[in-house]
């Protein structure tokens, strides 16, 4: 392997990062020494109700499992983000909403504000009987109410469930049915690109489809002033209800180890599973995490561009940022619209010094060219990150000198919803950075790769990502379905963390990220379950079998790929094809949309009957000529027609 280039840190910005290049390496030994010592000091950073004596207890052992944190302290996580910076900084700007329209104006809510709002809707959602370990599912448009609302729950105890505000009906539906929610927050409708989402029709709708009757009450923001429809006595007024309400809620006392949030996540198999997160170790691992690789100032403007509806949005719009007291952009909006050259226009308008955002919006506004990007000033700017999936070089050369003018170091943040937070980056201050590989582990993170037997590969080299021993912000379990937990994680490879990622290392140590390399796929960094696209699909009455697979797209990193195989008799048409994809849409969302639907007249099989998915994805690809062994199929020349016919697409 040619050693890749690298990007040297600056002095200057070196000699002013809370981490430098001697200060990580400090910190990395003191953690190999002494790690409770240093998680214990990770703890400090929260306000505690009792503070935590019991640092960690963790065993990935199947026979004997757990994953304890901090384990006998009391908190609250709402206070570590809140209450504790009032005294010092209540008039200080939390949130600066940036709306949809281009032509609005932007809101900013003081911390003082946000403790109030917060409070308010905690005494609201008590009076309406939500209690400590109750679940809440929140719907909501990326606006300062999806913050209180998930504020609100930490407040009183409730866990929270955010369903991004794109997911269909029946996606909804399987998740509030799942963790049997006791109330569901929504709006009238969202905003994206002049666009409006129906979301309380969407609710209205998955509450028909969900098969239970835990939800109790459904509550409205009013956002758009749309009319909808309201079915009283379950739906309420978000304004009524918090109206009169004190600007003062007791806080719940909590054990670090209660629950703090579901969030639904795909895997290879079966619908999404809740990942659940608890509360003292997910919010002292957002908190440190955000300051150290973004290298968080006082004086910072930070934004990160990520949903709430996603992990991005929980630890590093939510919860991490608001423990360290800082002030952000939350933003409704979308790169393109009005132009592209919104997300720079925004950066001058509220001088954004971190700026956060995913490889495949960065491709898109690529594409555009320069000059969208050059009419705003972006002087602003001093740390570029990003995350969802591997930013190709390209890309990151394009981010580092268009956007940022050659002087802002980018932090390619590897991690996962399971991981809570960001596992391994580069620290901005620390460096050297080098396009296209998310460097190093952060201190105290014991990453490995190994082979296929789950043999350690030492050195330089490629294999799966797995890592060896717990971090505070590791989820604890799938909601409801602990065994599912063990097996998906903890079992590939006894007594270790299996991330589903495969990786390479080269000769400096650094990790360079290749993906998946089980059946999720990763789509503009929205993850998807091959197995849920399938399932859509072979729910319309002419389908017999179909198997999804992703292949290589220039903006969005992969794109989807659908094997379809009709029944007997029925015709491939145009207009059944548009049919699937709305299939897909309305089964999932918008976001699981295929690229391409190829009409297989079979699928690769083993003799034994299992899908060749391997081969289905070289096809996709358009690399037929590498399909590797194909002696085990059952019926070679279905290979043949599927290679042939794919021809089309490439
Ligand atoms: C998967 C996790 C991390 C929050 C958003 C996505 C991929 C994520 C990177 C990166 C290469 C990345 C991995 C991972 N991924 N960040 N910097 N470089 N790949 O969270 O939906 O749970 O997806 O996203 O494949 O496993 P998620």
């Amino acid at each position: 392997m040619s050693t890749p280039e690298t990007v040297p840190v600056d002095p200057a910005f070196a000699a002013r990062a809370r981490l430098d290049a001697d200060g990580a390496a400090r910190l990395r030994e003191r953690a190999a020494r002494d790690p409770d010592g240093v998680w214990r000091e990770l703890a400090g950073r929260l306000e505690w109700m009792r503070a935590p004596t019991e640092i960690r207890d963790v065993s990935f052992d199947r026979d004997d499992f757990r994953i304890r944190w901090y384990a006998d302290g009391e908190l609250n996580a709402s206070v570590s983000c809140l209450d504790r910076h009032l005294d010092a900084r209540g008039d200080r700007t939390a949130l600066i909403v940036e709306p949809d329209d281009p032509a609005g104006e932007a809101q900013r809510i003081s911390y003082r504000e946000l403790h109030a709002r917060v409070c308010r809707l905690g005494n609201a959602l008590r009076n309406l009987g939500v209690r400590r370990g109750d679940r809440v599912t929140i719907y909501l448009p990326m606006t300062a109410d999806a913050v209180v609302a998930m504020l609100a729950c930490a407040r009183i105890g409730a866990v929270h469930s955010v369903v991004f505000g794109g997911f269909a009906p029946q996606s909804i539906a399987d998740r509030i049915a799942d963790c049997r929610s006791k109330l569901v927050i929504t709006a009238d409708e969202g905003c994206r690109g002049g666009r409006r989402v129906p979301l309380k029709a969407n609710v209205d709708a998955a509450l028909k489809l969900a098969g239970t009757n835990s939800v109790e009450t459904v509550l409205v923001v009013r956002h758009t002033g749309a009319g909808i429809d309201m079915q009283m006595p379950r739906d309420r007024w978000m304004h009524a209800v918090v109206d009169g309400q004190p600007d003062v809620c007791e806080p719940e006392r909590m054990n670090a180890e209660d629950p703090l949030f579901i969030l639904y996540t795909s895997g290879s198999t079966g619908k999404p599973k809740g990942v659940l997160h608890t509360t003292g170790g997910y919010l002292a691992w957002a908190a440190w995490t955000h300051e150290q690789v973004f290298d968080l100032r006082e004086d910072d403007v930070y934004w990160c561009t990520a949903d709430v509806g996603w992990i991005t949005g929980h630890s590093y719009v939510v919860y991490g940022p608001l423990a360290n007291g800082a002030t952000q952009v939350v933003f409704e909006g979308v790169p393109n619209y009005p132009d592209v050259s919104r997300f720079w226009n925004v950066v001058d308008r509220h001088r954004v010094t971190i700026f956060y955002t995913a490889p495949t919006a960065i491709r898109a506004l690529m594409r555009e060219g320069e000059a969208p990007v050059k009419r705003a000033s972006r002087a602003s700017l001093r740390v570029l990150g990003s995350v969802g999936e591997p930013i190709n070089p390209e890309a990151w050369r394009w981010y580092y000198e268009v956007v940022g003018d050659s002087r802002c170091p980018i932090v390619d943040t590897w991690w996962q919803t399971e991981t809570g937070g960001i596992l391994i980056s580069p620290l901005p201050g620390a460096g050297p950075l080098k396009p296209g590989s998310a460097t190093k582990p952060l201190p105290g993170i014991r990453a490995a790769l190994v082979d296929a037997e789950g043999r350690a590969v030492e050195g330089e080299g490629e294999g799966n990502l797995v890592l060896l021993d717990s971090w505070p912000g590791q989820m604890r379990t799938v909601y409801g379905d602990h065994a599912r937990f063990i097996e998906t994680y903890f079992s590939t490879y006894p007594g270790m963390y299996f991330t589903g990622d495969g990786a390479r290392r080269d000769a400096d140590g650094d990790y360079w990220i290749t993906g998946r390399v089980d059946d999720v796929l990763n789509i503009s960094g929205h993850r998807i379950g091959t197995a849920e696209v399938e399932s859509a699909l072979v729910a319309h009455r002419d389908v017999a079998e179909a198997a999804v697979v992703g292949y290589p797209h220039d903006i969005k990193g992969q794109g989807l790929h659908a094997y379809v195989t009709l029944k007997a008799g029925v015709e491939p048409t145009d207009a059944l094809r548009a049919e699937l994809v709305q299939c897909v849409r309305s089964a999932i969302g918008a976001i699981a949309t295929p690229d391409r639907i190829q009409w297989a007249p079979g699928l690769p099989k083993t003799r034994s009957g299992k899908i060749m998915r391997r081969i289905l994805r070289k096809i996709a690809e358009g690399a037929a000529d590498q399909l590797g062994d194909t002696s085990t199929l059952a019926e070679p020349a279905v290979v043949e027609t599927l290679v042939a016919d794919a021809r089309a697409w490439s």
